[in-house]
C-alpha cells in the first residue's frame, strides 16, 4: 500500500463533468471505482497483447465481482488508431451483443484510449466509456478531455469527436512496466504543461532528470501527475471544444505531428516528436522576440538531455505541406502555440514559411 494520498481532480463541464482519479491501489479494486456504471449490462476492455498478458488480474478482477465483460485487443502500436479497426471493433462489439448500454473500457496508453474513445462515441451513436491509462502520456494527458482520433495517411488525428469518458482512473503502478523510451516520450507531454502552464514542472524535471526518467521516486511521478492532470482539467473545463485557451496544450505538436507523419507512425513516439517540436516552438518563440536568449538556451538545454531517435531525413517541403493542414491554422495563414516565458503559452501567433524552416537548425 503506498503512502501517497489518493487524488481526486474533477473536471468541470456541466452534465458531462467526471473525476480524474489518480490512486496507487487503484486498480486491485477497480470494481469499486465502476460500481456506480454496472447495471447488469454488457462491458468490453479495449486493449492490446501486452497489456492484456501483463495486466490480465486488473480484468479477471472485474469478472469476479460480476461484471459481464469481453476483451476486444487491437495491434499494438499507432497503427491501431484506423478507421479499419475501429470498424473491427465496432463489429466484435455487434456480435458480443453490446447495446446503448454498454460501457468500452480503454485499458492502454493514448492509442487505446483514443481508439476506444472513437469507437465510443460513435458506436450506436456513442455510449459511455472510461479511460484506465497504463502510459505515463496517456495518464497525464491523452485520457483526459475527451479528444479521440483515429490517423489518416495524410495526417495524425483527423478523423475523430470530442466525447468525453465517464471517469479516468488512474493507477500509476501500471507504469513498472512500462519500457524506458516509452517514459521518456510521455515526459514530453509532462515538460509542455512546463512550458505552457507551471514552469514548476520544467524546474523538477530539470533539477531530477535521472529520477525522472527512471520513475524511481514515487512522490517525485505523483507530484508531476496530479500536477499535469490539474493544469489539463483545468484547461480543458474553461475550453473544451479548443476555441481558445486548450490551443495551448497543441505547442510543440505542429511541427512535431510533422515529424510523425513523415515517418508514417512508426518511427517516432508521439512524445519523441513533440519533443522535437517543443524545440522548434522554442526556437521560433525567441524568433519572434518572445522567449529570452537566456530562456531559449535553457529550454533546449533540458530538450536535448532526452535521448531521441534520429529523425532522418525532414524534407523542407514535406514539413510545410504537412503545416500547412495542421487544424489550428486560421483562414490558410500559419498559426503557433509559443511561450514568452518557460511557464506562459502564447495562442494564435501566426509564423512564416521562413520561421519554420529556419527552426528545423534547433532538431539536431
Ligand atoms: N487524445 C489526446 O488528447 C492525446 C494527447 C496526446 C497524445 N495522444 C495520442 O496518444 C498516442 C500515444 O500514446 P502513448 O505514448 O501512450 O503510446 P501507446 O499507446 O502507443 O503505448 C506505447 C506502447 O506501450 C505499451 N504499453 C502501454 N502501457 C504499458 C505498460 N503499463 N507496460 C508495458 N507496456 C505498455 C503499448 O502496448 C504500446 O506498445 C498517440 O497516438 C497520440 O496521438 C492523444
Ligand atoms: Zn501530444
Amino acid at each position: 500500500m503506498s503512502k501517497i494520498a489518493p487524488q481526486i481532480i474533477p473536471l468541470e463541464l456541466g452534465d458531462k463533468s467526471y473525476d480524474v482519479v489518480v490512486a496507487y491501489d487503484l486498480r486491485e479494486h477497480l470494481h469499486e471505482h465502476l460500481a456506480s456504471l454496472n447495471k447488469g449490462q454488457k462491458w468490453v476492455v479495449l486493449t492490446q497483447q501486452v497489456i492484456y498478458d501483463l495486466y490480465r488480474d486488473v480484468i479477471d478482477e472485474l469478472t469476479t465481482n460480476g461484471f459481464d465483460l469481453s476483451v476486444i485487443i487491437v495491434p499494438g502500436d499507432e497503427g491501431a488508431k484506423n478507421i479499419s479497426f475501429a470498424e473491427q471493433v465496432w463489429t466484435q462489439m455487434v456480435e458480443l451483443g453490446c447495446d446503448r448500454s454498454s460501457v468500452l473500457l480503454a485499458l492502454g496508453g493514448g492509442v487505446v484510449g483514443d481508439l476506444g474513445g472513437f469507437v465510443a462515441a460513435t458506436y450506436m451513436r456513442g455510449i459511455p466509456f472510461v479511460q484506465i491509462p497504463t502510459t505515463l502520456l496517456a495518464m497525464i494527458d491523452s485520457a483526459i478531455g475527451g479528444k479521440t482520433a483515429v490517423n489518416l495517411s495524410a495526417g495524425k488525428n483527423l478523423v475523430g469527436a470530442i466525447y468525453q469518458p465517464k471517469a479516468v482512473l488512474i493507477d500509476p503502478g501500471f507504469l513498472a512496466t512500462l519500457p524506458r523510451r516509452n517514459v521518456i516520450s510521455s515526459l514530453g507531454e509532462a515538460i509542455k504543461y512546463g512550458f505552457i502552464r507551471d514552469a514548476s514542472i520544467f524546474d523538477t524535471i530539470e533539477n531530477n532528470f535521472e529520477e525522472m526518467v527512471s520513475l524511481e521516486n514515487e512522490s517525485l511521478l505523483s507530484e508531476i501527475i496530479s500536477k499535469s492532470c490539474r493544469i489539463k482539467c483545468n484547461i480543458v473545463s474553461n475550453d473544451q471544444f479548443e476555441t481558445g485557451e486548450r490551443k495551448l496544450l497543441n505547442f510543440g505538436h505542429t511541427i512535431g505531428h510533422a515529424f510523425e507523419t513523415i515517418q508514417e507512425y512508426g518511427g517516432l513516439y508521439h512524445g519523441e516528436a513533440v519533443l522535437y517540436g517543443m524545440k522548434c516552438a522554442c526556437f521560433i518563440s525567441h524568433k519572434k522576440g518572445l522567449l529570452s536568449s537566456k530562456e531559449l538556451d535553457r529550454s533546449l538545454a533540458l530538450l536535448n538531455r532526452f535521448p531521441l531517435p534520429e529523425l532522418g531525413a525532414v524534407p523542407p517541403d514535406r514539413i510545410l505541406e504537412i503545416v500547412a493542414h495542421d487544424k489550428k491554422n486560421v483562414n490558410g495563414k500559419l498559426s503557433f502555440i509559443l511561450i514568452d516565458s518557460i511557464g506562459n503559452g502564447v495562442i494564435n501567433t501566426e509564423v512564416s514559411a521562413d520561421d519554420i524552416l529556419e527552426s528545423l537548425s534547433a532538431i539536431n
